[in-house]
């Protein structure tokens, strides 16, 4: 009981030190004045417990600190998946609050989560806890895997220091420069509502590169492809394909934003009439508790060309099965 006190007046004593601090990327992640306090919060000369002088014994440990489901620094809840307006209020202090006008109490995450994503638990997520691990596509060929550099974490896709990107995406991942439209969001955050702009495709293309295919056609003729191993699905093509000029792909017209299939849509990046489908029109960057079962679940083929998944691996899909592939072609 001693030690859960301490560790929630250590991480209101955090969450105070970052009082008015808010700024353009959202919390104690940028903006920073010549003589700020901010980088105590997170960091200590002489007696860190982490790496990288870390107030936390790793990366991962201190982005929880905040953004777990423990955690008491921040309102979206990321283990969780959810945004908690009551969070990070500390007694006497404006905390930024950088979300509360534009995203409801409870609302699930844009990111979806990496324990429980809409009260279920997930069946895929990104494994942030710093483990080196392989990536599909990763200068490979699809299918194929290779490791990345160093240790996937929370900061290899985030720059707690704050970037230009959206969502403090870091401006190199994996080695490669990344830019991510930011995007006006209003008055506040918005973190339930997508307003994605130009590049949301190329976090993820700096680790899955292969997977990156945007030449028209690419789904029926290889010679406009990057890397091989057969075929893919397009991305970054307007919803529609290029107005239609396909026949036999025929999309129809309905958006998949805005008018759906069966009380589904989905979310693509803004670009006018030609919103843009990206990776993240059909995956979570967190985790996804969709369920995968029959022809969807990995276990049907088990020794396939994207094999070895486990039973009942969603693939950071957004639906269930593959509900992504009917809100767009309505077979
Ligand atoms: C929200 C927490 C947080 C704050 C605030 C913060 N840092 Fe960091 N910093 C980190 C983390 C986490 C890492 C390690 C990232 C990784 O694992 O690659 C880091 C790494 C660093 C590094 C080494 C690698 C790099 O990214 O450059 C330096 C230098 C650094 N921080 C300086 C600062 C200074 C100076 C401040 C204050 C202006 C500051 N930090 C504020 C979390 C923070
Ligand atoms: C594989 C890359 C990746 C990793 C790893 C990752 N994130 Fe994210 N995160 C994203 C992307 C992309 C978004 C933007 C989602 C959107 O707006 O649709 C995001 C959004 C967020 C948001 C805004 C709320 C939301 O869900 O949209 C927070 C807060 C956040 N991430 C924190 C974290 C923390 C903490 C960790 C580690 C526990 C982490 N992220 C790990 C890619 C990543
Ligand atoms: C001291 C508490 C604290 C720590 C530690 C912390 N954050 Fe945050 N972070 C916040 C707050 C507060 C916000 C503003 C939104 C909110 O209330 O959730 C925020 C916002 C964010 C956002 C959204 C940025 C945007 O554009 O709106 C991301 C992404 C994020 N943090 C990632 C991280 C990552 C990755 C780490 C670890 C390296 C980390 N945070 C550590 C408090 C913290
Ligand atoms: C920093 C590198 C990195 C980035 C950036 C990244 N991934 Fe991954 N991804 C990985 C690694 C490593 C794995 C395998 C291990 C794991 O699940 O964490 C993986 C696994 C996956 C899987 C398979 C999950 C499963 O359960 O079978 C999908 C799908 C995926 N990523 C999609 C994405 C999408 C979409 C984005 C952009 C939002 C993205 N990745 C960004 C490194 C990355
Ligand atoms: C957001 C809308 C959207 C979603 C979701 C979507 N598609 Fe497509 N699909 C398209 C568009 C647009 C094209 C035309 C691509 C082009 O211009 O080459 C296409 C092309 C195709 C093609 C023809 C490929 C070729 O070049 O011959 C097939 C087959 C296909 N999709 C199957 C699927 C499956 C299976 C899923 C689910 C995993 C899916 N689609 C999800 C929009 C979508
Ligand atoms: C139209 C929907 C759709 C889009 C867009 C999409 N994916 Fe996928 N993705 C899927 C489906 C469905 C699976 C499950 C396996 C399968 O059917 O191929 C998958 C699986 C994956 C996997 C797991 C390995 C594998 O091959 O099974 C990775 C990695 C991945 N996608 C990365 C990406 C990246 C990176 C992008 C953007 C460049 C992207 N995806 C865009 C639907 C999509």
């Amino acid at each position: 009981m001693r030690k859960l006190i301490l560790a929630t007046v250590v991480v209101l004593a955090l969450a105070l030190t970052m009082v008015g601090l808010a700024s353009a990327n959202g919390g104690p992640h940028g903006g920073y004045t010549a003589t700020t306090d901010a980088c105590a919060g997170c960091h200590r000369a002489h007696t860190a417990i982490g790496p990288r002088l870390l107030v936390r014994s790793s990366t991962y440990d201190l982005c929880i600190s905040c953004h777990g489901s423990a955690g008491a620094g921040a309102n979206t809840n990321v283990e969780d998946g959810y945004y908690l307006s009551s969070r990070d209020d500390p007694p006497g202090g404006a905390d930024g609050n950088v979300g509360a006008a534009n995203t409801p109490d409870n609302a699930p995450l844009l990111g979806g989560g990496f324990q429980y994503y809409q009260g279920i638990t997930v069946t895929s997520s990104h494994d942030p806890t710093g483990t080196v691990l392989a990536a599909w596509g990763n200068a490979v060929d699809r299918g194929t895997t290779a490791d990345l550099s160093e240790g996937l974490s929370c900061a290899s896709c985030h720059d707690p220091h704050g970037s230009p990107n959206y969502r403090i995406i870091k401006a190199t991942v994996n080695g490669v420069a990344v830019s991510v439209d930011q995007v006006d969001e209003g008055a506040a955050k918005d973190y339930d509502t997508e307003q994605w702009g130009a590049g949301m495709s190329n976090i993820c293309a700096a680790c899955h590169v292969a997977y990156h295919e945007t030449g028209a056609d690419v789904g029926h003729d290889t010679t406009n492809q990057a890397y091989g191993g057969g075929f893919t699905h397009r991305v970054d093509m307007p919803w529609n394909g290029d107005a239609l000029t396909d026949p036999l792909i025929g999309m129809g017209t309905n958006n998949p934003e805005t008018v759906g299939f069966g009380g589904y849509t989905l979310p693509l990046a803004e670009s006018g009439t030609a919103d843009r489908v990206v990776c993240m029109t059909c995956h979570l960057p967190h985790g996804t508790s969709a369920q995968m079962t029959g022809f969807a679940d990995p276990a049907f083929d088990p020794s396939g060309p994207q094999g070895p998944i486990p039973a009942g691996d969603s693939s950071l899909l957004r639906l269930d099965n593959r509900g992504v592939c009917e809100v767009c072609h309505q077979k």
